[in-house]
């Protein structure tokens, strides 16, 4: 077996153990790939990491920031309680309305919104709402806009909230510090802002699986 064919196994026996798909999630997946859209999702064992983490913070609110077709929102989602709020900002129209089928299908409809325009548009309009803290924001978008992402959710949590960034590795291209990708850019920027932000402490892990070698940061805010 290949190292990739190996991360692949293990993946699917975890998954298989400790965090399969059911029929809905199924159905997210099988819908999104027939709409087009990328296969980006997180992979099922990360999204019951996201669902962990909110139940670890006993989330009430959940803010994220690129939905694609609501697949890492149901996970999510699931943590919340009925009263719960799930805010997730998505700048595809065509993304937004595959993900909205797919979250009524969960049930999940009356405590996920999915507000469609990019995030730096929908954050200050949010914002200006005064919304109760994010116990939780994942975010998951254009990574160049990662650092501006971070600094919104500061914003927008309180101490105590959570804050997980996916996507922080890219093959191991974060090292590259003279690199001109905005992608690289805006995560080297978010990553340097968690670790010298007196409201921040943070860190972050690789990961490798069927979506190969990345990695998430997470960041805990501060008093
Ligand atoms: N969180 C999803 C995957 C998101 S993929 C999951 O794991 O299931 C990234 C998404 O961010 C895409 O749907 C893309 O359209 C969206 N996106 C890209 N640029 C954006 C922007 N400026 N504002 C909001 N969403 C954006
Ligand atoms: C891409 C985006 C993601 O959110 C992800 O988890 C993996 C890849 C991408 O745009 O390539
Ligand atoms: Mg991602």
């Amino acid at each position: 077996m290949s190292e990739s064919q190996v991360w692949d196994a293990v993946d699917a026996y975890f998954t298989a153990r400790l965090a399969p798909d059911d029929e809905v999630t199924t159905a997210a997946l099988r819908d999104s790939e027939a709409a087009g859209l990328p296969q980006v999702n997180v992979t099922a064992n990360q999204g019951k990491l996201l669902q962990l983490l909110a139940q670890i913070q006993g989330a009430r609110t959940i803010l994220e920031i690129g939905t694609l077709g609501g697949y890492s929102t149901i996970w999510m989602a699931r943590a919340l309680p009925a009263d719960g709020r799930l805010i997730s900002l998505e700048y595809s129209p065509r993304h937004a309305e595959v993900a909205l089928r797919n979250i009524a299908r969960a049930g999940l409809d009356k405590v996920v919104e999915v507000r469609v325009g990019p995030a730096l548009d929908s954050l200050p309009l949010l914002a200006d709402e005064n919304p109760p803290p994010f116990d939780l924001v994942f975010i998951d978008a254009d990574k160049a806009n990662n650092e501006h992402y971070l600094e919104w959710a500061l914003r927008l949590t309180s101490t105590g909230s959570l804050i997980v960034v996916d996507n922080v590795v890219r093959s191991g291209r974060v090292v590259d510090a003279d690199s001109a990708e905005g992608d690289v850019r805006g995560t080297r920027s978010a990553i340097e802002l968690i670790g010298s932000h007196p409201r921040l402490s943070g860190t972050a892990i690789q990961t490798v699986g069927t979506k190969g070698y990345d990695g998430f940061a997470l960041a805990r805010v501060l008093a």
